[in-house]
């Protein structure tokens, strides 16, 4: 049975909810807990299919993975018995690609499946494998698996400078890096607030890191490292993602348990829309404006605008008054959900990676496929404001990042369901 969400135009959505932990976030820490010889506890996890992918990931390779109360994962790798990621859950999911660091700073050796293309893009891995390379491991593209051989004593800390801020590629070299000899600095680092959520882990590890949030980090390698128990962030896409869904419904809700420094750019841009914003100190408050007014975003690296609220904001512009341009700089193909939107009514074009939008349509429902995660979410934003009955399909996208997405909006008052239907 394909499960599939019926959403019909709704009200004002109104009230309050808690964020959960970041996806982006802790499926890096699950990797990172592969540095440990011990156990790790992360709290404030969320049950999203990624997680259990990762989990899955983490078995393979030895490591004892058990939920120990609702948002608790506990972690014991203490033992070890593979080094190999497998072609069949990498493919799953690019994330797993996290681990390739931390087996490579753990164990010396790491054999990882090549993650391909996906839906958004064709994701390259060049810069982790330039950077491993960098701490004098050698690295083999063999059979469709990148090998990853350190040096006799380990891999030794660098300089090693990024052409861009991959979040992965800096993840991965963080990770590698905690357990190298001497210091490694990286430069033109990633500064995405789930890279400090991982410095923070490893320092709580005992790993000496420094300019955490910054664009340059020196991770100073560890040859023990102590267990954690760490809170995983709150997620700043799904939070902004219900933000967006109560402006473009003229709604007025609170979300907890997000910085709101965070999601900063995110925040001005829905104010430029109209919104009235409230920032707490771990909340955000959103006063939707009676006219939404459309606008221009480009996605960026960290502190710029995410390629993660994209689909989001393109969904809103669509119904908002005026004309916008939507530029997006960091992944190809993810204007995939526009065609999808454009079946709603949507008046989009694209043009290479800019598109634009003309607002100010009144979107009707209809059934839609949601092309990838973010899309899959934005859809289900447009549905809320269609005239009519909006039935959003392929939401196994949907379930890889946001938990219990439809019972959240439907506490917010949004008219939602998620339903069953035959293969
Ligand atoms: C990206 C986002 C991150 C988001 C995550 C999940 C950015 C900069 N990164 O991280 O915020 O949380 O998706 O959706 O917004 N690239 C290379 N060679 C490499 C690595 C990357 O050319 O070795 C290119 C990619 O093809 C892409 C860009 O760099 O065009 C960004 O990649 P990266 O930040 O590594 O992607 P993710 O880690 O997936």
């Amino acid at each position: 049975m394909a499960d599939y969400i019926a959403i019909e135009h709704s009200p004002a959505l109104f009230g309050r909810l808690v964020a959960s932990g970041a996806k982006n976030s802790v499926l890096k820490l699950m990797a990172a807990s592969l540095l440990i010889e011990g156990t790790t506890v992360l709290q404030n996890v969320p049950h999203i299919a990624d997680v259990e992918i990762m989990s899955q990931v983490l078995q393979v390779l030895g490591v004892d993975v058990n939920w120990t109360a609702p948002h608790e994962l506990t972690l014991d790798g203490h033992h070890l018995t593979s080094h190999t990621a497998p072609y069949e859950l990498v493919a799953q999911m690019r994330a797993s690609t996290a681990v390739l660091g931390s087996l490579s700073g753990r164990c010396g050796q790491a054999r990882v499946a090549l993650p391909g293309g996906c839906n958004i893009g064709s994701r390259k891995i060049d810069m982790h494998i330039a950077g491993l390379e960098a701490l004098g491991a050698e690295v083999r593209i063999e059979h469709g698996y990148i090998n990853v051989a350190a040096p006799e004593g380990g891999l030794r800390g660098a300089e090693v400078p990024l052409e861009f801020p991959s979040v992965g590629a800096t993840e991965n070299l963080i990770m590698a890096a905690a357990r190298a000899q001497g210091t490694t600095i990286i430069k033109n680092a990633a500064r995405e607030p789930e890279i400090t959520d991982l410095v923070t882990f490893l320092q709580e590890a005992g790993v000496a890191i420094e300019g955490a949030g910054t664009s340059e980090l020196a991770i100073t390698g560890a040859t023990a490292v102590h267990e954690v128990c760490h809170r995983v962030i709150g997620d700043r896409i799904e939070a902004g993602t219900f933000l967006v869904a109560a402006a473009m419904t003229r709604g007025d809700i609170e979300v907890e348990g997000i910085d709101p420094e965070h999601l900063d750019v995110v925040l001005r841009k829905l104010e430029m829309m109209g919104a009235q914003i409230e920032r707490g100190d771990d909340s955000i408050r959103l006063y939707g404006a009676d006219e939404l007014k459309a606008v221009d975003i480009q996605t960026l690296p960290y502190p710029g605008f995410p390629t993660d609220m994209q689909a989001q904001f393109m969904a809103a512009d669509a119904v908002a008054e005026g004309s916008s341009i939507v530029t997006e700089n960091v992944f190809e193909n993810r204007f995939m959900f526009a065609d999808e939107l454009g079946r709603m009514g949507a008046d989009i074009s694209i043009e290479g990676h800019y598109a634009l939008v003309k607002g100010g349509t009144l979107l009707s429902g209809a059934p839609v496929v949601s092309p990838d995660l973010r899309g899959g979410a934005a859809l289900v934003l447009a549905g809320l404001v269609a005239e009519g009955t909006t039935t959003v399909h392929d939401i196994y996208h949907i379930d890889r990042g946001y938990e219990d997405f439809c019972d959240k909006l439907a506490s917010l008052g949004a008219r939602i369901e998620r339903c069953s239907e035959p293969d």
